[in-house]
């Protein structure tokens, strides 16, 4: 930490057929929590993140078709939902990208320029044509083995792929597995947790692993990026899409390009893995630039374990509980509930009891009762500096950094149930009504001791509650401390 630089953090861009929902905000909140966190410790100018859509390729043109609509009308009104929810999520972003920004399509088309001139480490030319065959699911936007079907249907679609024969562009994958396993090896790209590194590891010792088209026929995929040379091809959507994280930056000769590349922290939930652990390094290593520092993957969340899908109809919409909840306590709700990288189902129904226990009950009583107690007893006064819990702080820190968001929420939940359980242990009210000197030495004590737990709780919940961090900290450093005339979190009616 005391030598980092600067901080750039990603998340997938979203594919715009389906509405913003509440996986895709769990690694947008993540982003955004570290953001803010690096932020505070690096300055605001070094950290860099970058979120956006994916608005190319057949299943983004098959929606809009179905919808009736343009396609970039279509994406234009689904990639402004996204920029809707997070912003009713109060996410931070530093840009919001979309692949159908001019300035993206410009530099795709040069980077795929510069990968049919590059040689692979043995001397073979990166990018070649050969005929391309297979089943292709639209809803992966893949293709997809035979073996992978269940009842010949898609796995996770519940549709028939199609059988798909033309010419394409290829690129010569198999020249860098080797390369790519000992830089996942050797930690040069680290992915965590640990087990998805290894299923990466795993993949790359079959060695069977076939090259990827870069390219599509015009006719199959008319919605898409031009391939700069061959006008019967657009670029396939992944290579589009991938290269967003360097195109945000303005590559290759961009001022955020040299100051941020490579990404610090590269975040995704485990559907997008390969293509970010094989095809993304592959490419980056034949356009001779340095490997992300680390992959970071998040489990996948299901509802009554079923995917959440548009067409299955589970989909949790995060506007809704924003509306229920407020952003920060939506916020809280999501990460507090399972651990990065576990793959569970979201059960948004325990939200209204932890909302009432943790945030009303929990912090939002501790901050009334402790700033109602000192208004009252010691007229607002408080003639000391908060002390600061260092270890407290500094071991939430280590949580931070290594994405253990739930842990640190507890840890931090553990002070306020300490505090509140130190208010009623003292009972200062009592104290209070004594004319006893040492009860009322003991009270100034125990009101301090609280002003200052409250304090380091403000201090913790900096990047994950901004607001309500900022609203405590505010009422701490006034003259006089009063209780707030609204409570920090509202009861949920009903
Ligand atoms: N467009 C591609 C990504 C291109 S990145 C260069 C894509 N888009 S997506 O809309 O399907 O988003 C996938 C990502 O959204 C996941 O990797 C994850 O970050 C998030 N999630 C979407 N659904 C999710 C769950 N049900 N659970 C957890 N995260 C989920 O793939």
């Amino acid at each position: 930490m005391e030598n980092l630089k600067k901080y750039y953090i990603t998340t997938p861009i979203y594919y715009v057929n389906d509405q913003p929902h509440i996986g895709h905000a769990y690694t947008t909140i993540v982003a955004d929590v570290l953001a803010r966190f690096y932020r505070e410790k690096i300055g605001t100018e070094n950290v860099y993140f970058l979120t956006g859509t994916d608005e190319h390729g057949a299943k983004i043109a098959e929606s809009a078709a179905k919808a009736g609509i343009d396609p970039q009308k279509f994406t234009d009104m689904v990639s402004q939902k996204f920029q809707v929810t997070w912003q009713n999520l109060d996410i931070a972003y530093d840009q919001f990208i979309r692949t159908t920004d001019i300035q993206h399509q410009k530099i795709v088309q040069d980077i795929l320029l510069k990968l049919k001139e590059a040689k692979t480490p043995q001397g073979q030319d990166v990018i070649y044509q050969a005929e391309y065959q297979g089943l292709y699911c639209v809803g992966c936007e893949k293709f997809i083995l035979e073996s992978e079907l269940v009842e010949g249907l898609c796995p996770d679609h519940h549709k028939k792929p199609e059988q798909l024969a033309e010419q394409n562009w290829f690129f010569r994958l198999q020249d860098y597995l080797e390369i790519i396993a000992q830089k996942i090896k050797s930690e040069e790209l680290k992915i965590y947790p640990d087990s998805r590194k290894n299923e990466v590891l795993g993949l790359l010792e079959k060695q069977n692993l076939p090259d990827f088209s870069i390219s599509r026929s015009k006719k199959s995929v008319p919605w898409g990026i031009d391939l700069p040379w061959d006008e019967t091809q657009k670029a396939y959507v992944w290579v589009d899409a991938l290269s967003n994280y360097i195109t945000a930056l303005d590559y290759p000769d961009g001022e955020k390009f040299q100051k941020f590349w490579p990404a610090d922290c590269q975040l995704m939930a485990l559907d997008i893995l390969k293509f970010h652990a094989l095809y993304w390094p592959a490419i980056l290593l034949a356009l001779d630039l340095p490997l992300p520092k680390q992959l970071n993957i998040h489990g996948f969340f299901t509802i009554n374990g079923q995917k959440m899908s548009k067409t299955l109809g589970n989909v949790i919409d995060p506007n809704e509980l924003v509306k229920i909840y407020g952003a920060e306590s939506t916020k809280y709700l999501i990460l507090s509930q399972f651990s990065f990288g576990a793959e569970s189902d979201i059960k948004v129904e325990d939200f209204p009891a932890k909302y009432n226990a943790d945030l009303v009950n929990g912090l939002g009583n501790l901050v009334n009762r402790v700033t109602n107690m000192i208004e009252q007893y010691l007229g607002g006064e408080i003639n000391l500096k908060a002390e600061l819990e260092t270890e407290f702080l500094q071991d939430l820190e280590i949580d931070l950094q290594s994405l253990k968001f739930r842990d640190a929420l507890l840890k931090i939940w553990d002070l306020i149930q300490e505090a509140n359980i130190f208010v009623d242990q003292n009972k200062p009210w009592l104290l209070s009504k004594s004319e006893k000197k040492e009860d009322q030495e003991k009270l100034k004590i125990v009101l301090e001791k609280l002003f200052s737990k409250l304090y380091n709780i403000a201090q913790a919940l900096k990047p994950f509650m901004p607001e309500k961090s900022q609203e405590i900290l505010a009422i701490l450093s006034a003259d006089k401390i009063q209780k707030p005339s609204e409570p920090l979190f509202k009861r949920l009616e009903n």
